[in-house]
């Protein structure tokens, strides 16, 4: 496993979502990335029940591991987590966000994930109250905000995010807690999101889906740094 970052602040993240690469050359794709300086990849993991999608499964991070040194954030869209915990923490992911929507005990899959020595993340959706993830604040490194309803790549940032990024940033504080913003990012919207106060940002669209990738990259991070 390739460790996430030391420290949480202070610093812009970004993170690549690989839903928008080119899947038949994805090897070549997260090489890119890591090549313009990508802090980690976005690994979006979808059970076609809690969210209306497929995707990939733990073998995608195994073989992603042979290839690029960067660490993988892999983002829990299922409505069991605690079954894929194991199999993902073995193929060799870095961190591992479940949601707050989720079934089961969600306290004990997070400490599952801690134990582990992953970063261990809690996502809410659009429609979820920030307060819901005041329970989880002790054990939390990363809090993923989603800014659209989450399943697809290439949608619109959501008009409330804001809103519920700097709430979220409010708590997330005095924990030392990574806030990251996923869905809809792109040059304007990096820039809404940081100022709200979202640390790490994830696109897909916006990286994997541009000709130029080394300068889509730094458009975003330029976007959302610039006063
Ligand atoms: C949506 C996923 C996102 C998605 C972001 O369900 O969680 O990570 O890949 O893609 P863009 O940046 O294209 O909105
Ligand atoms: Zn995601």
């Amino acid at each position: 496993m390739i460790p996430m970052p030391k420290t949480k602040q202070d610093k812009l993240y970004i993170a690549p979502s690989i839903l928008s690469a080119d899947l038949s050359c994805l090897g070549e794709q997260v090489k890119q990335v890591e090549a313009v300086g990508a802090d980690w990849l976005h690994i979006d993991i979808m059970d076609g029940h809690f969210v209306p999608n497929l995707s990939f499964g733990p073998a995608v991070v195994k073989s992603l591991n042979k290839v690029v040194k960067v660490p993988q954030d892999v983002h829990l869209m299922v409505q069991e987590p605690q079954k894929f915990i194991e199999p993902f923490i073995k193929a060799g992911a870095s961190a591992l966000t479940i949601h707050a929507e989720a079934r089961g005990n969600i306290r004990e899959t997070l400490k599952e994930i801690k134990k582990a020595g992953l970063w261990c993340g809690l996502s809410i959706k659009p429609d979820t109250q920030p307060a819901t993830l005041i329970p989880y604040l002790d054990l939390i490194d990363l809090i993923l905000v989603m800014s659209v309803y989450p399943g697809f790549g290439g949608q619109e940032f959501l008009p409330q995010s804001p809103q519920q990024i700097s709430q979220v940033a409010k708590l997330a504080k005095e924990h030392n807690i990574l806030v990251e913003v996923d869905g809809g990012i792109n040059r304007q919207t990096a820039k809404i999101a940081y100022q709200a106060g979202a640390r790490a940002l994830v696109a897909g669209a916006a990286i994997f889906g541009q000709t130029d990738i080394k300068q889509a990259f730094a458009d975003i991070k330029n976007a959302a740094l610039a006063k």
